[in-house]
């Protein structure tokens, strides 16, 4: 009678160890394993929803083209951004990231007024690409792949990286045409989104430096331009 009671308790007590122990051992493996740790992938998100690289481009050519925003673009807008724009330069001018003698590419320009700022601050040797051309200012030119030979440029400049479908080959290709010891400045957004016509969001810096791969950081600052709150600034390497 008694030993039975005795292993009736020894066998409750073996059952509720081993509860409790399975209990601690679940809670553990789910502690390490809930979410993912932060990573480059996480903090750049490629939209979904482009059926084909043309539907991309159409969306993209959609804004571009439309003559509504063409007209605020080159009239109310033209002289405002223009100075804004100019005053950057000069900035990246006395930090000597930019120089009057650079031969200097705006990357997805549209009418180009970074272009027209340039060029006002002495850097003759300016010109922009985009899908819809805007002579003498900006030429016909996909960001994907960009119609100039490799090491063409000192400097690129970019507030577009958010239309970027294949942010790797926008990257390659800046990457490819600047000289080495070439300064590529990108104004992102990091704490708002894009429009519609945006193809990516970034949330962080990270996959920017991932990117990047031939090229060293500079620096990265807070900016305000025209929604971008982030310059980030990198010189390719030698
Ligand atoms: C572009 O705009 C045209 C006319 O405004 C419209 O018919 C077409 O569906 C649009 N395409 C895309 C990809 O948004
Ligand atoms: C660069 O160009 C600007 C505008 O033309 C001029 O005022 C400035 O003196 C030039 N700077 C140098 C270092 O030549
Ligand atoms: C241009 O650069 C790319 C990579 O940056 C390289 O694969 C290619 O061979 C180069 N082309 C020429 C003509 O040097």
């Amino acid at each position: 009678m008694k030993t039975s009671q005795t292993k009736l308790l020894v066998t409750k007590c073996l059952l509720f160890s081993l509860l409790l122990s399975a209990t601690f051992f679940l809670l553990f493996s789910l502690q390490t394993t809930a979410g993912p740790p932060p990573s480059a992938g996480a903090d750049l998100r490629i939209r979904p929803g482009y059926s084909s690289y043309e539907a991309y481009i159409q969306k993209q050519l959609n804004k571009t083209l439309n003559p509504k925003l063409r007209k605020v673009w080159t009239t109310r807008d033209w002289d405002r951004k223009i100075q804004v724009f100019a005053n950057f330069f000069d900035g990246l001018k006395q930090k000597q990231l930019l120089f009057n003698d650079s031969k200097a590419l705006c990357i997805g320009a549209r009418v180009g007024q970074e272009v027209e700022a340039l060029r006002r601050v002495g850097v003759s040797d300016s010109v922009g690409i985009d899908l819809v051309p805007y002579p003498p200012l900006v030429l016909k030119g996909d960001f994907h792949h960009q119609p100039f030979d490799n090491e063409t440029f000192d400097f690129e400049f970019s507030n577009v990286f958010d239309h970027a479908l294949y942010p790797n080959h926008f990257v390659g290709e800046i990457e490819r045409t600047l000289k080495p010891s070439g300064v590529c400045v990108l104004h992102v957004a990091l704490s708002r989104r894009g429009d519609k016509y945006s193809a990516n969001d970034l949330y962080s810096v990270t996959p920017l430096k991932a990117l990047f791969s031939r090229s060293e950081l500079v620096h990265v600052r807070t900016v305000d331009g025209f929604g971008l709150d982030t310059e980030v600034v990198f010189r390719k390497r030698i």
